[in-house]
Order: structure tokens, then sequence, then C-alpha cells
């Protein structure tokens, strides 16, 4: 039976082989390139970084040929604002950022072929060649137009740098060229109440000369290339954008700017002018390609204009209209290079039920994250991946992360292998035993094995990660869930050859976690290619050999002697609550800054003011004011006399906190009954940073009660 069952499956797995073969391809695979004004968190590398790994690695290992490319965005507005905040130079923050942004990608295992950036000289002359083609083309359309404009600043005011409502959405404060609320992309001139970001001043018109991308004339291609084609293949989110995006009609896009930070504007007439950021950094794609095929002999041209190439970009949604209509535009008006066949856009992440947040501090920082999760890279690229917000916003929590290391990466995957491990050694001194029959519960395990690849391979091609990730998972509890119901640390003392046959099943589930994990959980795959020694194998085992190899290790290799390396382990409850204290500080502070000072009131005379008998007091008595939550009643010795005050601030005081506190009341305010008692005066109260209520108090010793306060 098993010979049988081993000829006939060597027969399809050598068919197989020879398909997937042929079907070995050629990928240039994007990841959209990171703003360089501040470091990357956890939303950035849910949407984008770790579906593209996740497809790139996938791609690699099943033996395709990839480039996996991405690089800094270091132009656009945003930076030069933060550069003139901050009282530096735009380079000295994009060379700051670059630097921290490539370290954050290299340690969370994002394996670019090639990380750029768009201050590079290269990108710079090829985008000033792309723009120099167009323009020779006459594929664009000079317009002299009148452009809001700063007078105070001396400054035209593009994208970032004006602020006004949304046409689309009425949000008021979408900014010149996207808003952040509905997704739109428009030209500053179409915002309702435009605002300058400098001065704060309405900003004038002003004329000046700009190159326009008629996106109107691409109409045509773009309603047959998407709306017909790619109709059934895109997601859901992506298509319809693009569909509205056409429905309501394309209009001509400047694609230069009256701004002295960018790529200068290659033509007559372009001095003091720049490409618009959203021209040059798609075509910093191209630009990191050249690179890397300069420094690994290759030809960029392959990958760029060569039509058996599969061009696909990983982006966010914010970034859908840039990517699927106006760069395929730019590459059509060209003329010699490919279309994206796919870009599958995520959309947003939220962290803890409000959306991430820059500005706001709301985020987890990846190099935070490492900080307090050395070594733990796997356990975030599983939890974004298993929650990953592919189809609809999602939340990213701090319980759901520590539910998922310890219910799943812990409690199956790790478990799994951890017992694999320990008892390959402690019976067979870590030689993999020889298996004997094969009883029906261990075929089908082998069975359900090999079906695994297909099955990941399926969800990966369809860019489902989080159900490829359940799927992998799922593989663990297969393992798991076989040990359990084989039992062979009882067999072991009963009959030796079963005992023998159970581990030999059970370490090439181990053996096959090692290598589907790889796309997913890198340095997961890694600690345990090295646990179960794969380097000592004939040949390195690849993704199709799980399912047409029978056997991945074979009787007699051995594995790691002594006690393995965990692989993951528990994260307890202090753990996630300092996470929930952090975000929680960041919160406090952020409602501190962000208190509005409230505007001052109207002007008042001296003798208004002379009115007012304040006057400096001690509290004696305090008790709450019964059936209700608000009022305290106090009495109060005010140097004239002890009189009674209700109060509304019980919600901050328990009577006994109050008593003997000094304060300042307003002694000759008209007596005012509140739930039958009168109140004869008032004290005076203001907030602290956190918002508690706090005592105007005249702290100087020695003040006595009945002092006026003037
Ligand atoms: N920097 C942009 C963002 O973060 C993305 C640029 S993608 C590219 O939203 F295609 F222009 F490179
Ligand atoms: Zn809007």
């Amino acid at each position: 039976m098993y010979i049988f069952f081993r000829t006939v499956f060597i027969l399809c797995t050598f068919v197989a082989f020879k398909i997937l073969k042929i079907m070995s391809k050629r990928y240039t695979i994007t990841a959209a390139l990171p703003y360089t004004n501040g470091p990357i968190h956890i939303g950035h590398l849910a949407g984008v970084y770790v579906p593209a790994d996740i497809y790139s690695r996938y791609l690699r290992l099943t033996g395709n040929d990839v480039a996996f490319i991405c690089g800094s965005d270091e132009h656009g507005v945003p930076i030069t604002i933060k550069a003139k905040k901050e009282g530096v130079t735009p380079q000295d923050i994009v060379d700051k950022y670059h630097a921290i942004i490539k370290t954050s990608f290299e340690d969370f295992g994002i394996s670019f072929d090639n990380y750029s950036r768009t201050s590079a000289k290269i990108h710079h002359d090829t985008a000033s060649e792309f723009f120099k083609t167009l323009y020779d083309k006459n594929e664009f359309v000079e317009e002299v137009s009148e452009q809001l404009y700063d007078a105070e600043a001396n400054q035209f005011l593009a994208d970032r740098f004006i602020i006004g409502t949304c046409p689309k959405c009425n949000y008021e404060e979408a900014y010149g060229d996207q808003c952040e609320n509905c997704g739109t992309s428009h030209n500053a001139t179409d915002l309702i109440n435009p605002k300058s970001a400098i001065t704060g001043n309405a900003p004038t018109l002003k004329e000046t000369k700009h190159w326009f991308l008629p996106l109107n004339k691409h109409e045509e291609f773009l309603k047959e290339w998407i709306l017909k084609g790619h109709k059934k293949d895109w997601k859901p989110n992506v298509y319809g954008q693009c569909k509205s995006w056409i429905d309501d009609g394309l209009r001509p896009r400047a694609v230069t700017r009256d701004l002295d930070w960018g790529i200068p504007v290659p033509v007559e007439g372009g001095e003091g002018k720049v490409l618009y950021v959203w021209f040059d950094a798609p075509i910093g794609y191209i630009s990191a390609t050249k690179e890397w095929a300069e420094r690994e002999n290759k030809n960029w041209e392959d990958y760029w204009k060569d039509k058996d190439t599969t061009l696909v970009h990983f982006i966010g949604k914010d970034n859908i209209v840039f990517h699927c209509i106006i760069f395929p535009s730019m590459l059509k008006a060209e003329g010699s290079y490919i279309l994206p066949e796919n870009v599958p856009a995520n959309e947003f992440l939220n962290l803890e039920g409000n959306k991430l947040s820059t500005s706001k501090n709301w985020a987890v920082w990846l190099p935070d994250y490492l900080n307090d999760f050395p070594n733990q890279q796997d356990v975030l690229r599983y939890a974004l991946t298993a929650n990953a917000p592919e189809t609809k916003d999602n939340d990213f929590t701090w319980k759901d992360f520590q539910a998922r290391n310890n219910n799943e990466l812990v409690a199956i995957f790790g478990n799994f292998i951890n017992r694999v491990a320990v008892l390959t050694n402690k019976y067979y001194d870590g030689e993999i035993p020889e298996p004997s029959e094969f009883k029906t519960i261990d075929e089908d395990t082998l069975a359900a094995l090999k079906a695994y690849p297909a099955v990941i391979s399926s969800s990966i091609e369809r860019y489902r990660f989080r159900e490829g990730s359940q799927e992998l998972m799922n593989l663990a509890r297969l393992g798991n869930k076989y040990l359990a119901d084989e039992e062979p640390w009882k067999t072991i003392k009963t009959d030796e050859a079963r005992t023998k046959t159970v581990m030999f099943v059970a370490l090439q589930i181990a053996s096959a976690l090692a290598v589907l994990s790889e796309p997913f959980l890198p340095f997961t795959s890694n600690k345990l290619k090295s646990i179960l020694c794969h380097s000592e194998l004939d040949s390195d085992l690849t993704w199709d050999d799980i399912a047409s190899k029978d056997i991945l290790l074979p009787a007699g290799h051995s594995i790691q002697i002594g006690k393995p390396e965990l692989l993951f382990s528990k994260i307890e409850d202090d753990t996630i609550q300092k996470q929930l204290d952090k975000l929680e500080a960041s919160k406090k502070a952020n409602e501190a800054a962000n208190k509005v000072v409230e505007p001052q009131k109207e002007e008042i005379t001296f003798d208004d003011f002379t009115k007012l008998d304040l006057r400096v007091g001690t509290i004696l008595e305090a008790e709450k004011m019964p059936k209700t939550k608000k009022l305290l009643v106090l009495k109060v010795d005010t140097g004239i006399d002890t009189r009674t005050i209700v109060s509304g601030i019980a919600e901050s005081f328990k009577p006994e906190d109050v008593i003997g506190k000094r304060v300042t009341v307003l002694v000759n305010l008209a007596p005012r009954k509140l739930r039958g008692i009168e109140s004869q005066g008032m004290i005076l109260m203001t907030e602290d940073e956190a918002g508690n209520l706090v005592f105007v108090n005249p702290s100087i010793d020695g003040v006595a009660n009945g002092l006026k306060i003037s």
C-alpha cells in the first residue's frame, strides 16, 4: 500500500514539477515608497510592506525571478514643512528618516532587493528623462493658470501648504491635493475657503505656468484596461475607486509645482519649478530597479518593458488613484513600459479603536516595538497578517496581539515544534527514526500535509494573506493533533516500532512548517530550519518539494542535539498593560496639547473689575449634598463671616479632602438656592494639564482669611 501510494505520488509530482518549471516567471513587485518625514509604524507594515514581503518571498520560493523594489519618497511639501519647523534643511530631514526607515525594514525582514531613495542621482536623472520624453512627445498641456499664492510668504501654495474644505465631502481640513477624509484627490483651487498653512492667510490668485497631464485624453484607454480588463481580478475596493474616478470624468492634472524642493523641471520655462512629488515618486520604482540591475549585472528593462513580466504594486488605499489612473497614464503615454497586472491596495489599520496618527503620536512605531519586544518581529508580522485590513479597515489591539501570540504561535506552532524536537532528542539522540508500517491515520496525515502548499499558494496568489496565515496555522494544528492522538510519550513504553513511525511523521510535518512558514514568519522559518538541520540535507527543500517529495527528512538525518531553542514565548498581561499605558499617556499629552484656549471675553472697565469682591478663605466643613453627584455643601471662613457655599466639585474631591483648603472666594455674588440650600458665594477653580479640577489657591503662608484679592 505504501509503495503504491508513493509511486502514484512520484508520477503526479513529476508532472506537477514540469508544469511549475514552465510557469516560472519574472515579477516586478513594488511597495509604496514611504514619505521620509517620520519613522514607520504598524499601519505601514500591515497595509503594504508585510503583504508585499509575503508575496515576494513566496514567489522566490516557488522559483520565480523577482525584483522586489522600494525606496524613500523624499520630495513633497510635508518634508519642507517639517524642515522649516525644526529649523533644518529638507535634506537633513530625509537623511535622518531614510536611515531610520531603511533599518526598520531590515529589522522586520522585509526582503527588498533594493531600497533606494528619490534624492539619488539615478532617480533625478530617470525622472527628468521621463518628463522630457513626455514633453517631446507632446503628451503635456502647458497652461498659464491662476494658482493660490501667499503674498506674505511670497510663495505659491501647493498641496499641503494649503488647507480648506473638501468640495466632495465638506471635510474642513482637506489638503490642496487630497482629502484625507474621503480620499479624493483634487486641485488646490477646488478647495472651499482655502487657507495658507504657512501664514494662515486666505490666499490670493496669481498667474503661473505649469505642465498638465491630460488624463481626459487617456480615458478611453483606462476604461478599456481597468473597467473591461480587470473587473474580476482586482479587489473590489480598488476597482470601485477607479470606476468612480472614471465615471466622474477625468481632468488634466498639474505635474509641476512652484517649489524649491524636488526635481527641477528640465525644460525651457521650468526655472524655479519642480516636478510634482506624485509625478516623480512612482518613477522611483523604475530608478530603484535600475540601481539594483546595475549592481546585480541585470538588464533593468527586462523588469519594466518585457510583456512577460508581471508588475504588481502594493499600496494603501489612499494611493489608489495615483497607481491605477495617473501612473499608468504616464507609462502609457511614454509608450515603452508594461502596466501593472494588479494593485492589491489594503484598507487602513486602526489602533485600539482610533485612527493611526503621526501627529497625535497614536501609533506603535517600529523602533519602539523592537525595543520593547526584542527578537519578536515574527509575532508582530503574524498578528498584523492574521488581522490584516484586506477588505475593510481593521483594528489592532494589544489584547489581540497577545492572544495571537499566546494561543496560536506559542500554544500551537511552538508547542508542536518543541515536542517534536524534545522527543526526537530524548528517544533517538536527535536522529530521525526509521518508520515501520503506516496506519491510515499516518497516511491521511501525510496526504493532508501534501495539500498545504497548494492551499497556501492559492491564498497568496489571490492576495489573501490572512487566509494564508491561518492555513499555515492549520498545518501546525494538524501536527499538534496528530501527536496528541498518537501519544508517542505513551507508546514509547509499549511499542517502539509504532513510536518511531509517529515521530517520523511528526518530523515531516515540522519540516514542512519550516519551509511553508518562510513567507509569513521568516525568522521562525530560519530558526526551525536550523533546529531540523535542513542545511545538512542533500538539497534545499523548496515549496514544491513539500507536495512532491514523499520524505522531507529521511531516517538517519540528525537534528540539533540538546534542548531546542523556543520559537515563541508567552506574553504576560503586565507586558501588554505597559503598551496600553503608553498609549494612554500619549492620549493625555494630546488632549493637553490640543486644549483649545478659549478666546478672550469682551473688554471690561476698571470699574467693572472693582465690583468683584474676591477674598482669601478657608474651607472649614464639607459634606455631600444628598442625592446629587456633583455638589458639595461647604462651610467657608471668608474672614468676614462663616458662610455656606454650594460647589460643583464632588466628582473631583471627597469632602474630607477639601477641609482645611485655602481658597479664593467671590463673596459678593448674589445668593442662589441650590436644592433648597442657599449658596452665598463662589469658590474659584481651574483645571490642571490632565483636566482635573484644582483650587485657585492663595498658597502664601500667613495670609489671613478675608484679605482682599485685587
Ligand atoms: N509616499 C507616498 C505615501 O506614503 C507613497 C508614494 S508611492 C509612489 O503615501 F508610487 F509614489 F512611490
Ligand atoms: Zn473629502
